[in-house]
């Protein structure tokens, strides 16, 4: 590009959600409530798995390495949308715009591939209990985990490369509350035809078909329930797998409506993307952690002990 340092973009504006100064509190509010609910929620639900040796089994290593993906996740976006609602700043470097675009993709990626794990493991677990020790060994476990995080890698370099070849020289107001390939590429004055191609072909398909085998898994898990005899249990093993696809259709549902289509950009996108990137992070940890016993209990013991080390009586 023959474009000089002069033209060329050194920062970009964030300009945040729409809205009043009134409803500006109020998002500002209800963002740092919820981000304090994910890092403690997260965090503790990491600390839990990690101390207590009896759940050191593959479904609990999935659940800790879930929160783990939500604890950072989160802190991709939502820290600097804090600050620059305090500082009364909407600045943001343009090597960091870019960066906080590649670590969405990176995690949300693996986050992606991660809750489509979490659908195959409880698949294997529940219509296959008799092989699932041998499937879901600890080697196998460990690899696919590091699989999610590599194809959680893999889409950030596809997703965000083109983005990296643009050339920026005009307007540097970015229409969202953090840098994400479409709103930056609407800003490019270089062709996007590549990469707005390449986005929509790469996170449109990968959250349609994640989405896709974790309806399949389910599927396969709801008909191996309703063999079940006590009505009890099938309520129980229905409202879990009900709010399992509640979370991950809150997550996959947004991802194809925003990336799944040209970078035409739509009022509802900002408020669309507040869900996968803020909602499904503090939603994870009651809707899959804190519904399993085990965890719970586990918790509980935790939190005991070292309310007691402080002074502090607990039942
Ligand atoms: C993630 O899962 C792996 C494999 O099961 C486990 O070894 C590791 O401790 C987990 N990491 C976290 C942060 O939970």
């Amino acid at each position: 590009m023959t474009v000089s340092n002069e033209t060329r973009v050194t920062h970009f504006i964030l300009q945040g959600l729409p809205g009043n100064e009134d409803l500006q509190i109020i998002f500002f509010v209800m963002f740092f409530v919820m981000y304090v609910l994910t890092m403690a929620g997260n965090l503790l639900i990491v600390i839990t798995i990690y101390v207590d040796s009896q759940l050191h089994y593959p479904m609990y290593f999935f659940l800790s390495n879930l929160s783990f993906i939500d604890l950072s996740f989160s802190n991709v976006t939502v820290p600097k949308y804090l600050l620059n609602f305090i500082l009364q700043c909407k600045k943001i470097d343009f090597t960091n715009c870019l960066t906080q675009m590649f670590f969405i993709h990176f995690i949300g990626g693996a986050e992606c591939f991660h809750l489509t794990l979490m659908a195959y493991d409880r698949y294997v677990a529940i219509c296959n209990p008799l092989r699932y020790t041998t499937i879901m060994n600890k080697r196998v476990c460990f690899l696919l985990v590091i699989a999610t995080w590599t194809g959680g890698l893999l889409h950030a370099f596809a997703q965000a490369f083109p983005t990296f070849e643009l050339s920026f020289c005009g307007p540097n107001e970015v229409n969202h509350f953090f840098c994400d390939t479409h709103p930056l590429s609407v800003l490019a004055c270089s062709n996007t035809f590549i990469s707005e191609t390449s986005d929509m072909v790469n996170s449109g398909t990968l959250a349609l078909s994640c989405l896709l085998l974790v309806f399949l898994s389910y599927a396969y898990i709801i008909s191996t329930i309703l063999k079940i005899n006590s009505a009890e249990g099938r309520w129980k093993a229905f409202s879990t797998c009900a709010s399992h696809l509640m979370v991950v259709t809150l997550f996959y549902g947004p991802c194809i409506f925003i990336y799944m289509r040209p970078s035409v950009t739509f009022a509802a996108d900002k408020v669309v993307s507040v869900f996968y990137t803020i909602v499904t992070p503090v939603l994870n940890p009651f809707i899959y952690a804190l519904r399993t016993e085990k965890v719970k209990k586990s918790m509980k013991r935790l939190l005991g002990r070292n309310m007691s080390f402080l002074g502090i009586e607990t039942k």
